[in-house]
């Protein structure tokens, strides 16, 4: 595109701005325009979230709600002079977490910066077949992309059974990044008392009762919990119902 004459920038792909006295040199919008389009192709986003945006997340009046999509919106335009570089929204089915997860990535591509969707049991999935002498190399690419890129979006985090091997896995995972700063955008419908959810019962209950419910600690382990909350700013989704039942009801 910088190539073929942008009027504002005459091809070259910079622009001068003034900003506080001083003239910087800043990347023209020609160009931006066109990485965020590649970055947003690259990114993995899965279909059913390609349109979700912050625009078109509905509310519906509740104050808590429209809480969580002021922190999502604030997080997203001002990323990365944040306190902490992450996001972790926690949350009953179907209240929005991915949604909102998706919109926030999708500006932050808008803004420049590259990012990745994976899906948590998925990501796994491929990491493991990585291990696989017979797979190819793309799982292992999988395990690259999830530590090297600038922002990791990892969708349903805790759902999958645990092993020794997926806590090892996902600690390396967000100890890498807590350790280079690296944004991490994460959802979860897993309970943790300290993230605001009602505690669960679980002293008085026994496994298999409905009130029983796994926490984020059970699947992550106590090390990738620990940096999770060092590194993210803790979203709790408030109980609005599921979305998707409501939507059949509409
Ligand atoms: N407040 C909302 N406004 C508009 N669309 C919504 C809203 N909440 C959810 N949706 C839509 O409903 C569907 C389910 O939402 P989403 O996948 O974000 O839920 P979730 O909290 O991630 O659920 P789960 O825990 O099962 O992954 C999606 O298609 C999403 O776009
Ligand atoms: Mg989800
Ligand atoms: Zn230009």
């Amino acid at each position: 595109m910088s190539e073929t004459g942008c009027p504002k920038c005459d091809g070259s792909g910079w622009v001068e701005v003034e900003r506080d006295g001083y003239v910087a040199a800043e990347r023209c919008t020609c160009i931006l325009n066109d990485r965020s389009g590649q970055l947003e192709a690259a990114a993995g986003i899965p279909p059913l979230y390609a349109n979700a945006s912050l625009e078109n997340f509905q509310n519906f009046g509740n104050p808590a709600l429209s809480e969580v999509q002021n922190i999502v919106r604030a997080y997203a335009r001002e990323y990365p002079y944040l306190p902490k570089p992450g996001l972790l929204l926690i949350g009953e089915p179907g209240t929005g977490k991915t949604h909102l997860a998706v919109a926030a990535l999708r500006r932050l591509i808008a803004r420049g910066f590259e990012g990745m969707f994976f899906d948590y049991q998925n990501l796994l999935d491929r990491i493991r077949a990585g291990y696989d002498p017979a797979s190819g190399t793309s799982s292992r690419d999988a395990y690259e992309a999830a530590m090297e890129s600038e922002i990791l979006l990892l969708d349903d985090l805790g759902a999958h059974r645990v092993t020794e091997w997926v806590e090892d896995t996902v600690t390396s995972i967000i100890t890498y990044r807590c350790n280079h700063k690296k944004a991490l955008i994460a959802t979860t419908n897993l309970v943790d008392a300290d993230a605001g959810s009602r505690s669960p019962e679980r002293n008085s209950l026994t496994p298999g009762r409905a009130e029983w419910r796994i926490t984020l600690v059970e699947r992550i382990g106590i090390r990738a919990r620990s940096r999770l909350f060092e590194m993210c700013r803790i979203v709790r989704m408030p109980s609005v119902g599921d979305y998707r039942l409501r939507r059949q009801t509409l």
